[in-house]
């Protein structure tokens, strides 16, 4: 295993890597669900391409502002929102933006506690709770442990990167934060309905085994590929393809990981 080479969200080179996919209307339907969003001010910290501002944007929210520590991520998901109106992005860090305080109506980090030190974590919830307005809500999105180790199956080919390779399912649940740490955290600053969803969001259909086999090639959206080498990569398209060989040509692939959402809101 390759091991040394998680992703650098500094390097130009992978720029693209969070923005080459759509958002799934389920996404949207959740969210929707969640948080009122139409009207409303928001702020994406960790945006990296953008995909999820455009998708608030899509859900009719007012004004948008992408924030992630990545300058090539900026500029990606600028690219991303072309010609959508209200929507900025700058630079910055989860744990101190340039905004004032109660700016926002919904903070949004996805994908993102992943990448903050548990220490760090109350400092990161401390942040979105400065920026919401008093009724305001921030949305947390990531994987557990538990979310991580979900099973195998030809709707979850995640887990066939830890069949096959079993030490990178050890290196993704190091990473992850545990249910209770994340509740301690968002629980360590003055947020009320403090609440937690299960989501298994669809993070791809794809047309045929090749479309799909030249996503993970690409290591598109996924960080953990990056902990293989392109040869290592390579062996686990194959296999992968393997396990998806009972299926017949033009079953359709839809790729779904298991997610927890977060859900605090600021008291009035
Ligand atoms: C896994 S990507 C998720 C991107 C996007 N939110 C999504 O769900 O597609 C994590 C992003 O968080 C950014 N990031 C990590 N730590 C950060 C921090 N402390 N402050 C701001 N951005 C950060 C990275 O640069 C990267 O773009």
């Amino acid at each position: 295993m390759a091991g040394k080479m998680a992703i650098d969200f500094h390097n130009p080179k992978n720029k693209t890597s969070y923005s080459e996919r759509k958002v799934d209307q389920s996404w949207k339907d959740m969210a929707n669900r969640l948080v009122d969003i139409n009207g409303k001010s928001i702020v994406d910290i960790g945006c990296g391409g953008g995909l999820y501002t455009k998708a608030l944007m899509d859900m009719g929210a007012a004004k948008g502002i992408g924030v992630d520590f990545s300058l090539p991520s900026i500029e990606t998901a600028e690219k991303t929102c072309v010609g959508i109106k209200n929507v900025t992005f700058q630079q910055g860090n989860a744990l101190g933006t340039p905004f004032s305080e109660a700016s926002f109506d919904v903070v949004l980090e996805r994908a993102l506690i992943h990448h903050i030190e548990t220490m760090e974590l109350p400092t990161c919830a401390k942040e979105a709770h400065r920026l919401l307005k008093p009724g305001g809500v921030c949305v947390w999105q990531d994987r557990t442990p538990e979310d991580v180790q979900q099973k195998a199956s030809v709707e979850h080919l995640r887990g066939y990167l830890f069949e096959k390779y079993p030490a990178l399912l050890a290196v993704d649940t190091r990473r992850r934060h545990l249910q209770e740490t994340v509740l301690e955290a968002l629980g360590s600053v003055d947020f009320s309905n403090i609440q937690s969803y299960t989501l298994w969001e669809t993070r791809g259909v794809y047309a045929n085994k090749e479309a799909l086999k030249k996503s993970f090639l690409r290591r598109e959206g996924r960080s953990i590929l990056h902990e293989l080498s392109d040869a290592e990569l390579n062996e686990f398209t194959d296999y992968l393809l393997t396990k998806l060989n009972t299926l017949e040509e033009d079953h359709p692939l839809i790729d779904r990981d298991r997610w927890t959402i977060w859900v605090a809101q600021k008291p009035y």
